[in-house]
């Protein structure tokens, strides 16, 4: 009976729905807001190198995100695979980031350290040649694709107006750091260091 009362008189119901709506946000939400998971979200990483960073590009061309996403949920399936769940401050730096949505390949948010870079290199050309059933293709050209310093320095530049905090120290020391480097070079880099974020300093 009471309930014919709410749906006949339409402020009292719009009155109710409100107040259901603000309870039960209420309860999703503030545990949310206080629990470790939120805060760890503020923790400043270390920004990539040069390196690395010319590796993320590489990894964002050939669209590897495609097959691999790079995101550890929160469910014991995925961590006791992968390790650790994902936490926001991992990807801060990534633009456009590479969480991704489908899993052709294994997750990747981890597996920095996993292989040795000779097992990447490998695997990279033909993947076949180190893991016979994968349907992984192979990226020969990465080895023979030298690394454009001065193009990698304007995007440093443009990454720091991005808010990645690189100094103009690091944007010098570009051309250095990637003489005679290989996009897969630069790519091996990127990938052993995924997951392993660094405190800054
Ligand atoms: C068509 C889908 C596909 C694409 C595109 C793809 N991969 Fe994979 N990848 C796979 C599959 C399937 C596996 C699992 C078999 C294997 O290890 O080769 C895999 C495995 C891997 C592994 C080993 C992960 C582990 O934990 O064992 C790495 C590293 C990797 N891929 C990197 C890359 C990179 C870097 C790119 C882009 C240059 C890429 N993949 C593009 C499908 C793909």
């Amino acid at each position: 009976m009471s309930h014919d009362v709410v749906e006949r008189k339409l402020g009292l119901l719009i009155v109710l729905i409100v107040l259901v709506i603000s309870v039960g946000g209420f309860i999703e939400v503030v545990p949310l807001a206080m629990s470790a998971a939120a805060k760890q979200g503020a923790v400043q990483i270390a920004p990539r190198t040069a390196l690395e960073q010319a590796g993320f590009d590489v990894y964002e061309r050939e669209g590897c995100y495609l097959c691999h996403s790079q995101q550890i949920r929160p469910f014991r399936s995925e961590t006791e695979r992968y390790g650790p769940y994902s936490v926001a401050a991992e990807s801060q730096y990534d633009h456009p980031f590479q969480w991704g949505s489908k899993r052709t390949g294994p997750d990747l948010a981890r597996v920095g350290g996993r292989y040795s870079d000779d097992w990447h290199r490998l695997h990279l050309r033909n993947p076949r040649d180190v893991v016979p059933e994968s349907n992984m293709p192979g990226f020969p050209w990465l080895e023979q694709d030298q690394l454009d310093a001065a193009l990698l320095q304007r995007k440093l530049r443009v990454l720091r107006l991005l808010g990645t905090p690189y100094t103009d120290a690091d944007i010098a020391a570009v051309p250095a750091a990637v003489q005679d480097k290989t996009e897969l070079d630069a790519l091996v880099a990127y990938l052993q260091s995924l997951g392993l974020a660094r405190p800054r300093g």
